[in-house]
């Protein structure tokens, strides 16, 4: 198995495991493509949603692309910073923001989108002198779990569409001059439809505003959400389609003049994969068990979301595939497994597992669970690999933990 030039056991030798490996190559090739895609039709920013992958090498990597960025958090925002993007690439949309963090915001000069009355009007007591839109929410949802779909109603996402009106017209009194307009349905959904569906009720919003408060607004955000394959043989949505069809009613429409998009899977899901060492193979009646070192504290998508990743042994790609087996990890939880029933050649301890498509919501979900530091990350461009995260140890664990002196 090769990554970005570079054999997989040989990364593994050299950084250890579990590791999440980076090509750089296929990160810049995600971005074109969606970006190109877009662009060809309309002016487009490709907001490359962070919480996906935070870490500062793929910021980077992407920075020179030429992307924005959605940020949910002050923390975001200022690591996006520090790495180099300007504020006016930034667009925040956070839910539920307290007033520090509305305050680390206007300091940071970054647009807001804000997502409640409440916000709207904290937001005022600090400052109006700030690039602000409104998150709406459409009533329209999708994604591949209930846990992440956005956009329905009741959703504590946004302000409800009935709503939305009311919301320009206080933030126009409040001295605001509102720029845009922006919906998430949702992650990971696989059909074109909902998008459409989401930027004809968001047009419907423009046209009204325009109407009725004579409100021209500078771009439509369609938020991010774009599927990718996780399994074999599975449909690839056609974003070439996605493009040309929102472009075209965008355009036919209305007179927004910019779009935005927001994906985060889409750009980094496929560049990464996680490489975890077969430590204990386990036979029993009912089940085959490869045991790796690899748990839900580095990969948390298979049990949180019963989410499939696609597994391969890295050291055994030309080996037939006999039996059934389970990849588990070493989290003290029947529910911690990274892949399950997957048919995989005869294992042996020291084999290296791939997992699949570990980019998006992989490393930055991962957690010190079990008392376990969070492992690395690497960079691989043109044959050569780089350390981008180095692992955390047991210090890193004890670090913030304070005992009473009263207990010693
Ligand atoms: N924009 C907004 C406002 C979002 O909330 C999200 C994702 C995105 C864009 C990017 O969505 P994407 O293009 O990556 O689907 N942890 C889950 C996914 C949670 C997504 C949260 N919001 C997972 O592992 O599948």
């Amino acid at each position: 198995m090769m990554i970005g030039g570079m054999a997989a056991t040989d990364i593994a030798e050299r950084f250890g495991t579990p590791v999440y490996v980076t090509d750089e190559q296929a990160l810049r090739d995600n971005f074109r493509r969606i970006h190109q895609a877009f662009n060809r039709h309309m002016e487009t920013r490709v907001h490359y949603a962070c919480k996906a992958n935070s870490n500062m090498a793929i910021l980077k990597v992407l920075e020179q692309e030429g992307a924005c960025i959605d940020a949910v958090s002050l923390g975001e925002v200022l690591t996006c910073l520090k790495v180099g993007y300007s504020p006016d690439r930034i667009l925040y949309t956070g839910v539920n923001v307290s007033n520090e963090e509305f305050e680390g915001l206007v300091e940071a000069k970054v647009p807001i989108n804000i997502d409640s009355f409440s916000g709207l009007r904290r937001l005022a007591a600090i400052s109006t002198d700030v690039p602000i839109s409104f998150r709406v929410t459409p009533g329209v949802g999708s994604g591949h779990h209930q846990k992440v779909i956005t956009g329905a109603k009741g959703s504590k996402f946004g302000i409800p569409i009935e709503e939305i009106m009311d919301a320009f017209r206080e933030a126009v009194d409040l001295g605001f001059k509102p720029r845009g307009l922006h919906a998430h349905i949702g992650s990971g959904g696989q059909s074109v439809d909902p998008f459409t569906d989401l930027v004809g009720i968001l047009l419907g919003v423009v046209n009204d505003l325009k109407d009725e408060l004579g409100l021209e607004l500078e771009f439509l955000d369609m938020g991010g959400g774009i599927g990718i394959p996780y399994r074999p043989n599975e449909p690839v949505m056609d974003v070439d389609e996605l493009a040309a069809n929102l472009t075209e009613m965008i355009m036919e429409e209305s007179d927004i003049k910019t779009l935005a998009v927001e994906p985060g899977r889409y750009v980094v899901c496929d560049s990464t994969v996680l490489l975890t060492r077969c430590v204990d193979i386990k036979r029993t009646e009912e089940k085959n068990f490869i045991g790796v070192d690899a748990g839900f504290n580095t990969l948390i998508r298979p049990s949180f979301y019963d989410s499939y990743h696609h597994v391969a042994i890295a050291n055994k790609f030309n080996k037939a595939c006999e039996a059934r087996y389970d990849v588990v990890g070493p989290i003290c939880e029947s529910g911690d497994y990274l892949a399950r029933d997957r048919v995989l050649p005869e294992p042996e301890e020291g084999d290296l597992v791939a997992v699949y498509d570990a980019g998006a919501y992989g490393f930055v979900m991962s957690s010190q669970y079990n008392s376990r530091p969070r492992c690395r990350e690497v960079l691989v461009n043109d044959g050569e690999a780089e350390l981008i995260r180095d692992s955390e140890d047991l210090e890193d664990i004890w670090r913030h933990q304070v005992m009473p002196q009263r207990l010693m």
